[in-house]
């Protein structure tokens, strides 16, 4: 126990990812999602921030959804530079999405949690690094770049009744993007 303490206070500091005893919780996803629905423009409002990397203002909008096929672009500013990438990826029935990143620090499973497709979007991902380790990743997106009060509220709801941390959650920049 007390080795496993002290490992994740390494990795704690070593790469500020968020790292939890035990394995991956096990979450409740939305079950077949309204893909179409899930089409334009979200900005990212709130996550863990230490597993995302650094940019400022990220912002995504998904298009082309054929089957569970989507294309997501994703734009931020890093360093100033305003980036802007495409991927493509996949929403699947049970609520998890396949995406890869360059922006995330690891790849893992992610499951849209909740949204009510015009105002928020809750999403977890999560990996099991080494025996009884784990990394969590949660995040929260909305149609503009400030969520109400209301939404937030609810948000949070979904994240604790999946039994995940909502103090690790950090605002995003979305207005000082330079
Ligand atoms: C999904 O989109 C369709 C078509 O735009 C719309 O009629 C429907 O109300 C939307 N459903 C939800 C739950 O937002
Ligand atoms: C990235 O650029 C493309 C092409 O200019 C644009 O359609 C898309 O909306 C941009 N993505 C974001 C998230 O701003």
């Amino acid at each position: 126990m007390k080795f496993l303490l002290i490992a994740v206070c390494l990795i704690k500091l070593s790469n500020s990812l968020e790292a939890h005893l035990g394995s991956c919780p096990t979450v409740r996803p939305m079950e077949q999602p309204l893909k179409n629905n899930l089409s334009g423009v979200w900005y990212d409002i709130m996550k863990y921030q230490s597993t995302f990397a650094k940019g400022k203002c990220l912002s995504f909008e998904v298009k082309e959804i054929v089957s569970s096929d989507v294309i997501i672009s994703a734009s931020e500013y890093d360093d100033r530079k305003l980036i802007n990438y495409t991927r493509s990826g996949k929403v699947n029935y049970d609520g998890s999405l396949e995406l890869d990143f360059t922006f995330l620090k690891f790849s893992a499973k992610f499951y849209i949690l909740d949204t009510d497709y015009d105002n928020y979007l809750v999403g977890f991902g999560c990996k099991n690094i080494a025996y009884m380790m784990n990394l969590q990743m949660a995040f929260v997106w909305g149609r503009e770049k400030e969520l109400s009060a209301e939404y937030v509220a609810k948000v949070f709801d979904v994240l604790k009744n999946n039994k995940i941390s909502t103090s690790d959650l950090e605002k995003s920049e979305q207005i000082n993007c330079h």
